[in-house]
């Protein structure tokens, strides 16, 4: 199981140290939550952030866009430095025209699903995924307890992605912790974003290790 701390979490005051804090802890990837007050109830920070933060770490940035019109900002994103970025089928952007842009950058495309969307939505995409995301909360807010239905979404995916011979990879964002990390894992997940079960915890590679060592 690929750990990605979601720095939604953490202390902003020291956003790079914090960055610095979980690389050191173990962290596969970095998972920032990009949003606009529109999409989602909530405000966060954009690409002008994620350039500056990029330089404190070689892991990858997955990049997930709560945002209402993701396509007029994938090229600042990209430029950034994101390696995957994720927008929600749910957008007011056209799916296909911005998975192109994404492509054109070079950037790894992931569709997000909300908890009240039907994972057939990304089907016709699939093939050109590099990731699904599954969101096992509302988005907007950390801290949130997890959806355990969402998991027959993680397997119907499971399914479709194994049988098309693909390599997309699913990954699950909202309420993982010690006590849900193994449902995920059991499900089909490949990458499970954990804020408050990181940033919350005394010590950041403990909380990582033991999520970890629970999907075994
Ligand atoms: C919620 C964000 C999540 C959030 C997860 O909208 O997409 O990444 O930070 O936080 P926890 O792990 O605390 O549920
Ligand atoms: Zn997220």
């Amino acid at each position: 199981m690929l750990i990605a701390p979601s720095l939604l979490s953490c202390d902003f005051s020291v956003f790079r140290d914090e960055i610095i804090r979980v690389d050191n802890a173990g962290a596969d990837i970095m998972h920032l939550d990009v949003m606009d007050g529109h999409f989602v109830p909530n405000l966060t920070f954009g690409a002008p952030v994620i350039k500056k933060l990029r330089l404190a770490t070689k892991k990858p940035f997955d990049v997930h866009l709560m945002i209402s019109e993701p396509h007029r900002y994938i090229g600042d994103f990209a430029a950034a430095g994101a390696d995957i970025i994720s927008f929600h089928t749910e957008c007011d952007s056209d799916i296909d025209e911005t998975l192109k842009l994404i492509e054109e950058k070079g950037v790894k495309p992931a569709l997000a699903i909300k908890p009240g969307t039907a994972p057939e939505v990304v089907l016709p995409y699939l093939d050109r995924l590099y990731m699904v995301l599954v969101m096992t909360v509302e988005p907007g807010f950390g801290g949130q307890s997890f959806m355990p239905d969402m998991m027959a979404k993680v397997e119907f995916l499971r399914k479709e992605i194994k049988a098309r011979g693909l390599s997309t990879l699913i990954e699950v964002d909202g309420g993982i912790a010690k006590d849900t990390i193994a449902t995920a894992a059991k499900a089909g997940v490949d990458i499970c974003v954990a804020g408050t079960a990181v940033f919350g915890a005394p010590d950041a590679k403990e909380a990582i290790d033991e999520l970890r060592a629970l999907c075994e």
